[in-house]
C-alpha cells in the first residue's frame, strides 16, 4: 500500500532531521579534534555514521512504500563550541527534540492507522531510549569532571573505544 501522504511529509522532515544531527555531530567531532580530544572526537563522527544510518533508514521505507522523498536544504550548525561540557549537554537536548518528533510520527501513524509505519516507528522509539540516554550519560559524567584535566583524560580515553555498527541492518552489518 502506498504511503499515506501526512506520514511520508512528517518522514521526509525526519530524513532532514537526522541529516542535520549527522551535520551537528561531526561539526562536534571537529572542535574536539581541534581540542586534542581523540576519544570524544571518535564517539561524535561514529554518532554522525549512525546518524547518517537513520536518515537511511526514513529514506528506504518512503522508496518501499513507494513515496516522494525530498531533499530540502540541512540547516547549518553551530561550530564555536567552547568544551566538551556544552557540546554533551546540547547533544542531550538535540536528542529530546529528535524524540519529540519521533514520537510526532507515531501520533500521525496511530491516528492514520498506518500500521506498517507504526512498527518501523517502533524501531526508533527504542533507539532513542538509548540515544538519549547515551548523550545524557556523558554530559552528566562531563559535569562531575569539572575542572579536573585527569577527569577528562579518562574520560577520552574511555570514548575512544567506540566503534560504529550499523544497527539499521538486521545482522547489525554494513550497508546493504
Ligand atoms: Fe537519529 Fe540521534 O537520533
Amino acid at each position: 500500500m502506498k504511503i499515506n501522504k501526512k506520514i511520508e511529509d512528517a518522514i521526509n522532515k525526519q530524513i532532514n532531521a537526522e541529516l542535520y544531527s549527522a551535520y551537528l555531530y561531526l561539526g562536534m567531532s571537529a572542535r574536539c579534534t581541534e581540542m586534542n580530544l581523540k576519544g570524544m572526537a571518535n564517539w561524535l563522527y561514529v554518532q554522525a555514521q549512525e546518524e547518517m544510518t537513520h536518515a537511511m533508514k526514513f529514506y528506504r521505507f518512503v522508496l518501499e512504500r513507494s513515496g516522494h522523498a525530498v531533499m530540502p536544504a540541512i540547516e547549518g550548525v553551530k561550530s564555536d563550541w567552547k568544551a566538551p561540557v556544552e557540546m554533551f549537554a546540547a547533544a542531550y537536548e538535540h536528542e529530546q527534540k529528535v524524540t519529540a518528533m519521533i514520537n510526532n510520527i507515531m501520533d500521525i501513524a496511530i491516528s492514520e492507522r498506518d500500521h506498517a509505519s507504526a512498527s518501523m516507528l517502533n524501531w526508533f522509539v527504542d533507539e532513542q531510549v538509548e540515544e538519549e540516554a547515551n548523550s545524557s550519560e556523558i554530559a552528566e559524567k562531563l559535569k562531575l569532571i569539572g575542572e579536573s584535566k585527569e577527569g577528562l583524560f579518562m574520560l577520552d580515553k574511555e570514548l575512544s573505544t567506540r566503534v560504529f555498527v550499523d544497527s539499521t541492518q538486521p545482522a547489525g552489518g554494513a550497508q546493504a
